[in-house]
């Protein structure tokens, strides 16, 4: 974690000079002003991630960018054809390879069968978390998948299973022993509990390896050989005492292994090709830089041109760039350079043709596309609610399966997010991460659980979702100082049975000034206050449970008593913004109407001040009603966390409640682990951010708040994860105890024990 990056939004100062090269640069504004100094074509084009560098070279807001190996192999697929490559960014070692890598599976000499000759044999593989050549999941399975069909999942049912488990015991049928090290799964429990039932794929690891690394006896070290390189421990176990069947490794480090550390036996040993024929490992073929076959060949990372620009760039970088080094000093041409390259241990080989993404990559690394590709495993359906969220979708979909993440992701377009509720219910699509506000009516309405609770910032509590009840500070003074004068009073409420709603609900009846007992929520808020605007309260999407109660007066508030000018003064009691007093702004707009007395609403610490101003209320003229039944000390919304009524996590991913929660679940932990904050940009494989804007716009898929991900059920680590559980106990213990709620009688064995469970618990916490 840690690497939140800086919120920069794709700042791009349209088409300025024609003259001017825009060069993509990720957040940091010394590298962005030293490029543009001393006479520089170039000007920066601050991006915030290599993926917006494409859209906004897509859109020709940019001209030149650096994109990695599998960004290379991703934008082959997304925009085949928009940029020429202009150049290939290498290893300084290696500049005469034409591939950044290429994988092979070496066997003994004497190997017969193929691929299907490896059936039962000892299998020796660099581990899922060597980081060397940057092998993302796909390049790190490729033998795997051609030789044990891990994609087949053959005889298994995929129901209630992860990737992951499908997987690993495919591999266990196929292989009698191996050493498979590091994390099988993104999801630590899922790990520890394979690496339990499948100790065989870790038995060729050596004595107390715990299957994170090779404690095998490498022997003694010789010039030029790293014998804690992953890939030479893994040709070591295929090695020792020939005990081998099959090491899957990078050529380069078979070319160390058996060029330096062990002549002696290098034809004793072979390549196994895809068409399952052998090449001995000559002396001849070991002098070779190129494979004579492999499984992957990766293409290196590259300097990428528009294609309006790309002839002119390619004609002027070898003169910036003198043999493609960095021309050294203090001038444009080396901060270019390292705006663009970075680091010493590069050299830029300059194309000799202009070749688009397509041609970069299809002559040796040619994925089936993903629409084209089919898997055993059921594709998790992600819903999105606009076409720029449709859009980040897209990308993180084509992206994982660019690396090879499994299972595959589709995306789809709803109008609403209670339109992807209502689908995810009906099993028309599988997850979406939404705000807390649709905690309750999420679960109580449409059966769904969450997945993962979002982490917030904890530096940052603006963070979080904060509800607050405000009253008047003129009112405050005279008649309203506890929540039990809100009797009979005019309330306004951002939208039913949303989260501030359900806050006061549960601060109300831990006050006892609404009845514990009363489970109708609409009939508990509806009888206690005179009326109150609550935005859907007549809605189906938003019922909570059969009720009786007549939801009219929950919504007569909503309408403006005084004629507001240009306003809609219409009658509604519609949840979206057409009802000018929905929303967190809307019921400040609603609290300021002279006959309404209070208002529960989320704090939006960014915009507060701008949603008071617009609703003519200066900070002065409210006053928070506090959880403890006190009065704020101050008037204004500068409030103590203690005083809110709700201080919780601002949003979860919900899916329905059954048999594919633990593959969603560990695939979140996936994405989470390649496009969260885990690792730094430059060593993301594919730089792309599912929790940052994207594109430009802010709170796409996830809000910007999030930080990563955490367990629903892991109340210790995180207090505003613990409140938002405890919030939603205290309301299912209230539907248990009163009327059942229709539903229930469906629910599994599990949520019925996890009811039983939270009503025991809630007494302990909250009576
Ligand atoms: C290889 O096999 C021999 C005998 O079959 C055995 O003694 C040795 O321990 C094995 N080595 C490894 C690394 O498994
Ligand atoms: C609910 O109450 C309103 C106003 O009191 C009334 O007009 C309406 O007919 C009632 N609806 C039902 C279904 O009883
Ligand atoms: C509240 O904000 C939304 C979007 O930010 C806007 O469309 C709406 O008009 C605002 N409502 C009021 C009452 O200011
Ligand atoms: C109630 O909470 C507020 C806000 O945290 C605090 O200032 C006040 O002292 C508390 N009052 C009581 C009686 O606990
Ligand atoms: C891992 O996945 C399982 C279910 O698949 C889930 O219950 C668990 O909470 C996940 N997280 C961790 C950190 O293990």
């Amino acid at each position: 974690m840690g690497f939140k990056g800086i919120l920069v939004t794709v700042l791009l100062i349209g088409l300025s000079n024609a003259q001017d090269i825009g060069v993509c640069i990720l957040p940091n504004e010394e590298l962005c002003q030293n490029v543009e100094r001393d006479g520089s074509p170039a000007v920066c084009r601050r991006v915030s991630t290599r993926i917006d560098c494409a859209l906004a070279m897509s859109r020709g807001q940019a001209d030149v960018a650096l994109f990695s190996e599998e960004e290379m192999v991703l934008l082959s697929h997304q925009q085949p054809n928009d940029y020429r490559v202009v150049a290939s960014i290498r290893d300084v070692s290696r500049t005469a390879e034409p591939f950044a890598f290429e994988a092979v599976a070496v066997v003994p000499a004497s190997h017969t069968g193929g691929l299907d000759g490896l059936r039962g044999g000892r299998y020796c593989h660099p581990g899922l978390d060597q980081t060397e050549l940057r092998w993302s999941p796909r390049v790190l399975k490729t033998l795997e998948r051609a030789a044990a069909r891990t994609d087949r999942c053959p005889g298994a049912t995929t129901t209630g299973r992860t990737a992951e488990e499908l997987e690993v015991e495919t591999l266990s049928k196929f292989f009698g022993s191996a050493c498979r090290p590091g994390p099988w799964s993104a999801n630590v429990s899922v790990d520890a509990d394979l690496k339990n039932r499948f100790p065989a794929l870790c038995s060729l690891c050596g004595v107390n390896s715990t299957c994170s690394r090779y404690t095998i006896d490498m022997g003694v070290t010789v010039a030029g050989v790293n014998n804690n390189n992953r890939h030479i421990q893994a040709l070591e176990c295929l090695r020792s005492n020939n005990n081998g069947t099959v090491a899957y490794v990078a050529w380069q480090h078979v070319r160390e292994f058996f060029n330096m550390r062990n002549p002696d036996v290098a034809t004793s040993f072979a390549l196994l090709c895809e068409d399952n024929s052998l090449r001995v490992l000559t002396s001849e073929l070991l002098a070779s830089t190129t494979a004579p076959c492999s499984f992957v060949k990766q293409p290196w990372s590259a300097i990428v041109a528009s294609a309006s620009r790309a002839a002119e760039i390619q004609t002027n970088l070898p003169a910036w760039w003198p043999n493609g080094v960095d021309p050294g000093g203090n001038s444009w041409q080396t901060n270019l350079y390292t705006a663009l390259v970075g680091g010493s241990n590069a050299r830029v080989i300059f194309q000799e043709t202009l070749q688009t993404p397509l041609e970069y990559t299809r002559a040796f690394r040619n994925l089936t596309t993903i629409d084209a590709s089919s898997s055993c495993l059921p594709v998790h359906r992600w819903c999105t609610v606009n076409s720029q969220e449709h859009a980040k979708c897209m990308w993180v979909r084509n992206a994982a399966f660019t690396l090879g993440i499994e299972p595959m992701i589709s995306c789809q377009m709803r109008a609403t997010t209670f339109e992807c509720l209502s689908d995810i219910r009906n099993n028309a699509a599988d997850f979406i991460a939404t705000k807390a506000n649709y905690g309750f009516l999420a679960r109580q309405h449409y059966q769904l659980s969450a997945v993962k609770l979002i982490q917030n910032s904890r530096s940052n509590p603006a963070s979080y979702s904060r509800v607050v009840a405000l009253v008047k500070a003129s009112s405050a003074e005279s008649d309203i100082t506890r929540f039990e004068n809100l009797r009979g009073k005019r309330a306004c409420f951002p939208e039913f049975g949303g989260i501030s709603y359900m806050a006061f609900v549960r601060t109300a009846q831990e006050r006892s000034v609404i009845s514990r007992s009363e489970c109708d929520y609409a009939r508990a808020v509806g009888e206690f206050f005179d009326s109150a605007c609550a935005p859907g309260a007549m809605a189906n999407s938003h019922a909570l449970g059969e009720s009786s109660f007549n939801a009219t007066s929950l919504c007569t508030v909503c309408r403006p008593s005084v004629t507001v000018v240009g306003g809609d003064n219409n009658f509604t009691c519609a949840y979206n913004h057409t009802n000018m007093f929905y929303g967190n702004n809307g019921t400040l707009s609603c609290l300021a109407q002279p006959e309404n007395h209070v208002a529960f609403l989320e704090l939006e610490s960014d915009r507060i001040d701008e949603q008071l101003r617009a609703a003519n209320l200066p900070n002065s003229s409210v006053r928070a009603l506090c959880r403890n039944n006190t009065l704020a000390l101050s008037t204004g919304v500068r409030i103590d966390s203690n005083c809110l009524l709700a201080f919780v996590v601002d949003s979860e991913v919900l899916a329905r409640r059954n048999d594919i929660t633990n593959s969603i679940n560990t695939l979140l932990d996936t994405l989470d682990f390649y496009f969260g904050y885990n690792i730094g940009s430059g060593s993301q494989l594919i730089n792309l951010r599912m929790y940052s804007s994207f594109d430009g716009r802010k709170d796409l898929l996830f809000l910007d708040t999030a930080q990563g991900l955490s367990e629903p059920s892991s109340d210790a680590d995180d207090e505003q994860a613990k409140n938002y559980n405890e919030l939603f106990r205290h309301l299912e213990a209230c539907t248990g105890a009163a009327a059942p709620v229709p539903g229930l009688a469906t629910r599994n064995f599990f949520s019925i024990l996890t009811f039983i469970m939270s009503a025991i618990f809630t007494r302990y916490v909250i009576y």
